[in-house]
């Protein structure tokens, strides 16, 4: 009798328990679908080529998208800029050449081995990344 009442015990936590697991899959695949829905990027050519290009280099070492790690994360740097001709030739020339000063002591070291084509490219995907 003792045993029956045990294994009963046993089924109705893991029956709770189960039932916990399964809200919090529900709960979490939802919140990934109003991410996506508000931040899907996957289809915009400029965000798909610069990042590939970003990817290939060296720069996620000291950028990420969110955060600042040794240089300022890839969406500060979006909003302080506008988004036009002018300063998408200023930050590739400032990939290539490197950088100092506009965000703090810590310099970027320069890329003398990508095209201006290419940086001009990372700068455009660095812009899609604009709220
Ligand atoms: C060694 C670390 C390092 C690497 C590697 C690096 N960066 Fe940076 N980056 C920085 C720092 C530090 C700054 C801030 C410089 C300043 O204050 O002017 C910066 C600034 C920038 C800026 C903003 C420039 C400005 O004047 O506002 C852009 C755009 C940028 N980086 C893109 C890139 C890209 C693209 C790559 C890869 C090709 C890259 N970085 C690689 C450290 C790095």
């Amino acid at each position: 009798m003792k045993k029956y009442i045990l294994s009963c015990t046993l089924l109705a936590i893991l029956a709770a328990c189960g039932g916990n697991e399964e809200k919090k899959t529900t709960d979490t695949a939802a919140a990934g679908t109003a991410a996506t829905a508000s931040t899907d990027r996957s289809n915009n050519p400029d965000y798909q080529k610069g990042l590939e290009l970003v990817g290939k280099s060296d720069c996620l070492t000291c950028h990420k998208v969110g955060d600042k790690l040794i240089g300022p994360s890839y969406k500060e740097v979006a909003a302080k800029y506008e988004n036009n001709e002018e300063n998408l030739t200023m930050l590739a020339g400032k990939i290539i050449k490197g950088g100092q000063g506009v965000w703090g002591n810590v310099p970027m070291t320069p890329h003398a081995q990508l095209s201006e084509e290419d940086a001009k490219q990372m700068v455009k995907y660095i812009f899609t990344l604009k709220d």
